[in-house]
């Protein structure tokens, strides 16, 4: 590691070698990065991808957070598919929309965290075997179109109190992961919002 003065000079050194290529100088600037020691811990562990050096979370930990929170999501694209094409009955057209709406935007959600996953040097697990078991809500079939919607009701409900904890949990330690967090959450209140309408209306 380097002292406060070694990074300074490392600082005023690099500032120097830029000035000579030709780079923007920033004179004056008060913001100064020790770029040299920056370039140097990211060529040291190229294997962690976008994980650097400065992240605070447990990776590990995360990761498996973040599994858990993809199985509920593949859990949810499933339960919304079966009920997309079950639901029967004057009033199933729209319904039936609603439920496909929410089923694309639950694999859009699994699609993010899978992806977040990968870059935090994790594997998303897709087993099948295991995936009701991990997922927080439930795949609850119903015959009822009332049913449906009550069930996916209390699906949105868990989903949007483990995100919040989930959240929590992250605080200023992976904001990357934070904010996707926080941007499903948002789509997840709009879910429990719409089926709550449906149940009003039904
Ligand atoms: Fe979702
Ligand atoms: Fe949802």
């Amino acid at each position: 590691m380097h002292t406060a003065k070694q990074a300074k000079q490392h600082a005023k050194r690099t500032k120097h070698a830029m000035t000579g290529n030709g780079h923007s100088q920033h004179a004056g600037d008060e913001f100064e990065i020790d770029v040299r020691a920056m370039r140097e811990r990211a060529r040291e562990h190229l294997d962690d991808g976008a994980v650097t050096e400065d992240y605070r979370a447990d990776r590990d930990a995360v990761v498996h957070m973040l599994n858990d929170a993809l199985a509920t999501e593949l859990v949810c694209v499933l339960r919304y598919k079966r009920h997309h094409f079950m639901a029967t009955g004057i009033h199933a057209e729209p319904v039936a929309a609603e439920f496909a709406e929410h089923a694309a935007q639950e694999q859009d959600h699994a699609d993010r965290i899978a992806t977040r996953i990968v870059q935090l040097g994790g594997e998303p697990d897709f087993s099948p075997d295991s995936l009701s078991s991990r997922s927080h809500a439930e795949y609850v079939t119903c015959t009822s179109l009332r049913d449906m919607i009550r069930e996916n009701l209390v699906a949105e409900r868990i989903a949007i109190e483990s995100y919040r904890e989930m959240i929590h949990y992250l605080g200023d330690r992976d904001t990357t992961t934070r904010r996707m967090l926080e941007e499903i959450l948002s789509v997840e209140e709009e879910h429990a919002d719409d089926m709550r309408d449906l149940l009003d209306r039904e």
